[in-house]
């Protein structure tokens, strides 16, 4: 959908659902690209919060961008506007007059806050909860830009998402760290990291760190499988071993360990502990657990992070310049292109079973869990 560009005279962004390194580095791409084409910009604070909330901020829940607010924020983790993955504006949790939650949609407050603040176009990063408010403001008349973002990388449409190779990075850097104490101690190191519903930092801090086990989502594991890679291992005179395992990994015909959340997507997290005790009992090796958690989304995004990160921001301005409208961003190497928000939205981009990444896994001597 195209629209008469003419009008833009201000813009506002927000950045929402978990923080992921790169997005301060879209939100100075983006200030500068408007502020040149002699827009305003506005930063929404903390999601849609800034809007549903306006009372808790003393700037009102908008803070003015400018290229003295963006200087020297590109290599910064975390972003300057703040970010939440609560608050759903889509569903919203209320707690009715008999006490229990009901979810309500509070989008067209935010239309309202928009039109009011004489907002003429929205730039909305985040992942795909953010992505699928930014299309339902689309169909309410809002122009809409999405840019996506997660450490995760399981976003549809688009080959890779910032945050993801700064993660991977660090990922790895723990793996090297951690082989020389296992070998050193002659110990299983169990690792645990974030990726929700994919396998993708498993699988590629596990392949470049050299890990020795993968656990992904993807492919359900039998622990059985694991305990004898390990002792296959010690049988080859190798008397440790280094075990990823990604959040959501879960046994053939288990289930994934999360807990349940109001108003937000469940917590994954704790399968790093079972598989770790599970292998102590089954190998009778010292084992321990080292869970990464929310250190994959700290520090400073990678040289590769922000040139993403700043492409994804300078094209989203561009995109308004030239007209367009409820689309997101998308890395297509070695072109930035654009996709309908409609298409985006609600998939969840999972590792394939046949991609050369798995192959090489396997070709590498890594126990994927499986009998393969
Ligand atoms: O989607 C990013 C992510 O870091 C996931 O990998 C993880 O499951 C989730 O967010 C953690 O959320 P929270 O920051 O609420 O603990």
């Amino acid at each position: 959908m195209t629209m008469d560009i003419s009008s833009i005279k201000k813009i506002a962004i927000s950045t929402g659902g978990g923080d992921a390194p790169g997005l301060n580095a879209v939100i100075k791409a983006v200030t500068v690209s408007a502020i040149q084409r002699g827009w305003e910009v506005l930063g929404i604070r903390d999601g849609y919060n800034g809007i549903m909330f306006p009372e808790m901020y003393p700037d009102g829940g908008f803070m003015r961008l400018t290229r003295e607010t963006v200087r020297g924020i590109t290599h910064l983790g975390g972003t300057i506007l703040g970010t939440t993955n609560r608050n759903n504006p889509l569903r919203f949790p209320i707690t009715n007059q008999q006490g229990i939650i009901e979810y309500i949609d509070r989008t067209d407050e935010i239309v309202r806050a928009l039109k009011l603040h004489s907002v003429d176009a929205l730039i909305s990063v985040g992942g795909d909860g953010s992505l699928e408010i930014a299309n339902a403001l689309h169909k309410k008349g809002i122009r809409v830009i999405g840019v996506p973002k997660t450490i995760d990388n399981d976003l549809d449409k688009t080959v890779i998402t910032f945050g993801f190779d700064t993660a991977i990075s660090f990922a790895t850097e723990c793996l090297d760290r951690l082989h020389t104490t296992a070998a050193s101690h002659g110990r299983v190191m169990v690792v645990e990291v974030m990726g929700r519903y994919a396998g993708w930092i498993a699988l590629h801090c596990g392949i470049a760190g050299s890990a020795d086990v993968v656990l992904i989502p993807e492919i359900p594991f039998d622990i059985q499988v694991v305990a004898k890679k390990i002792q296959e291992r010690d049988e080859q005179g190798h008397n440790f071993s280094i075990v990823v395992v990604s959040e959501a990994a879960h046994p053939i015909g288990g289930s994934i360990v999360a807990k349940p959340q109001t108003g937000r997507q469940e917590l994954l997290g704790g399968i790093g502990e079972l598989v770790a005790s599970e292998l102590e009992r089954l190998t009778g090796k010292e084992t321990r657990l080292v869970v990464l958690g929310h250190l994959l989304r700290g520090g400073s995004p990678t040289s590769f992070d922000r040139l993403v990160a700043l492409r994804f921001g300078a094209a989203a301005v561009r995109a308004l310049s030239e007209g367009m409208d409820g689309v997101m961003v998308a890395l297509d190497p070695p072109n930035v292109r654009y996709v309908p928000l409609e298409k985006v939205t609600s998939r969840t981009k999972k590792v394939p079973l046949d991609s050369d990444t798995i192959l090489t896994a396997r070709d590498l001597g890594i126990c994927l869990g499986d009998n393969k």
